[in-house]
């Protein structure tokens, strides 16, 4: 596998953002092995290119992603399960660490590990067929992506519960009023308004934005005071960079502002 060769994942670059797809339509995008490798050898390659300045990550068909492959798990003995579930908080946290904001263009399913693909990103446009959940109890299991404690502290501890104790799916108007969608589409608008709210990061200023993510993400589980301080040490190198000062320029000249990520 290489990064012009994926099997499940097609990429294409426009206007300084990534459009990555994932094909596996028959299964409803089901990860396995291969698949996972995919999606954290791509997302480790996005921070190298500077080219790219955000990325919106959508399925086909009807699934955005339908949780890990039920099939594969199977077939797995204890080492090889607990191998997958170590290659997914791989997967996982290549994501999340990705400096470039990353959108989730969901289309359909998002179940397990699919939702916490979404949960994974900065975020989160759905179509309104999309349906969001996390139904592993009902296979005698938890989630091990990470979903259960994100989920917790996105909706609070009596709905998480309801959540992962029913597994029951949830509309992406319920995601909006629960706060992990971010805005509703008619199906046949997503991919316009994904790409409409991704050209918009793009054209930020891209320390800035990278920044945000950094501080929101990391001053979540710090005290209010560490994460302000954090806000405050960001700015002061923030102000010093070739953007914060062209920005200030910019305002002062009554010009629009041209960002080169210095
Ligand atoms: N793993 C492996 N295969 C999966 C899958 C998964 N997580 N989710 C769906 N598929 C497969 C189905 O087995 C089926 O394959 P087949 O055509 O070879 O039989 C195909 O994808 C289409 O799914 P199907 O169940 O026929 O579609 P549906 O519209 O009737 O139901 C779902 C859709 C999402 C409700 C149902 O597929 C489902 O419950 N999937 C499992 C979701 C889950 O539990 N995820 C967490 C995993 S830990």
């Amino acid at each position: 596998m290489t990064g012009s060769s994926y099997r499940y994942l097609e990429r294409q670059v426009q206007d300084g953002v990534l459009f990555v797809t994932i094909r596996r339509e028959e299964k409803l995008n089901a990860m396995n092995d291969g698949m996972m490798a995919e999606l954290t050898d791509c997302f480790l390659r996005i921070r190298e290119r500077a080219d790219v300045r955000a990325v919106v990550l959508t399925g086909t068909g009807k699934g955005f992603m339908a949780g890990a492959d039920i099939e594969g798990y199977g077939s797995f003995d204890i080492g090889q399960f607990f191998a997958f579930q170590q290659k997914g908080r791989e997967m996982y946290r290549a994501i999340e660490t990705c400096p470039q904001p990353v959108i989730a263009a969901v289309n359909g399913y998002a179940l397990g590990g699919g939702f916490e693909l979404a949960l994974s990103c900065d975020i989160v446009i759905a179509s309104e067929k999309a349906k969001f959940g996390l139904p592993e109890v009902k296979l005698g299991l938890v989630p091990g992506g990470g979903g259960v404690q994100k989920i917790a502290r996105i909706v609070g501890p009596f709905v998480a519960k309801e959540l992962t104790m029913s597994g029951r799916f949830l509309t992406a108007e319920e995601g909006k009023s629960l706060l992990f969608v971010n805005q509703v589409t008619e199906p046949d608008k997503l991919m316009d308004t994904a790409a409409a709210f991704a050209r918009m990061l793009a054209g930020q200023a891209p320390l800035a934005v990278q920044a945000l993510k950094k501080l929101i993400d990391e001053g979540r589980d710090a005290s209010l005071e560490t994460a302000q301080a954090y806000d405050r040490s960001y700015l002061a190198n923030l102000f010093h960079s070739e953007d914060g000062q062209e920005g200030i320029a910019a305002f002062i000249e009554k010009r629009t502002p041209r960002f080169q990520g210095k």
